[in-house]
């Protein structure tokens, strides 16, 4: 669903402190961007409307978190949400930080040395037909990338309502070297607790679809050889090249 644009959105980021604006600065300098550099680093990939980051780094005040999504007028209103739940918590938003990137290229955003301890991705779009699959946030030509600033025994957790999406990226994790440790194809019903619902959740539930979940864990050294095997394969999936200032978000 498109989102009707909103006046209102950039001049709001710009004066938010916890918004970054030139976010491919700071690549391989994340911890010192938070009041806690020392606290383990989680990532949020296409945060939406933001209240699930704003849930996990609220309740988390001992981890940072980075919210990333490519549209500003949608960062615009997590902004808002962050700013409710913090309050609500009646803490500063000192965890959490929110940019506008293109997580096809993330690895300018991250270096190796911001070593990353969780990806979260939540209810990314499934990209069904063939040719497009490549652009799924799970797809083995993201996890390439990923894996060369998570740290040794990082772990992504992924939800999503798309049963397609679930099955194919199963076997993308177990196939290149990320363990599944943890699966539901029903995340209501297991009786965890401990991810929030998204926005899209809340649809999709409302809907009687079921929320899947997974955790991949990344193994350093052993994911590594899996992935030069798969690069051996498939030479494509290997890291586009972007010169540097290339890419300009949509919000600079
Ligand atoms: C289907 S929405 C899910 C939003 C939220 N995670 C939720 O569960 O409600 C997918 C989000 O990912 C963002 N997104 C999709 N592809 C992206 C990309 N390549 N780079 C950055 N953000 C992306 C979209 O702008 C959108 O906000």
């Amino acid at each position: 669903m498109r989102m009707r644009r909103k006046k209102w959105a950039r001049p709001e980021l710009s004066v938010c402190p916890y918004f970054m604006k030139d976010p491919s600065k700071n690549r391989g300098h994340w911890a010192e961007q938070f009041e806690r550099p020392e606290q383990p680093f989680w990532l949020e990939l296409g945060c939406g409307k933001g209240t699930y980051a704003a849930r996990v780094a609220a309740d988390h005040p001992e981890i940072n978190l980075l919210a990333i999504d490519i549209k500003s007028d949608i960062l615009a209103v997590a902004r808002r949400n962050i700013q409710a739940v913090y309050a609500e918590a009646g803490r500063p938003v000192d965890n959490l930080r929110l940019t506008a990137y293109e997580i096809g290229i993330i690895h300018t955003l991250l270096a190796p040395e911001d070593t990353v301890d969780r990806i979260c991705i939540n209810f990314c779009n499934p990209w069904p037909h063939t040719g497009h699959r490549k652009k799924r946030l799970t797809h083995p030509k993201q996890l390439v990338l990923y894996a060369s600033f998570l740290r040794d025994g990082a772990e992504i957790h992924f939800k999503t309502d798309d049963d397609d999406l679930f099955r194919d990226s199963l076997e993308y994790f177990t196939q290149w070297g990320f363990p599944v440790t943890y699966v539901t194809w029903d995340l209501h019903e297991s009786g965890r607790t401990d991810s929030p619902s998204t926005e899209h959740e809340e649809m999709f539930t409302a809907q009687g679809i079921k929320t899947k979940f997974l955790i991949a864990r990344y193994r350093g050294e052993a994911t590594d050889r899996q992935i030069e095997k798969m690069l051996s394969q498939y030479p494509k999936f290997a890291p586009a090249k972007v010169p540097e200032g290339v890419f300009k978000p949509e919000i600079v």
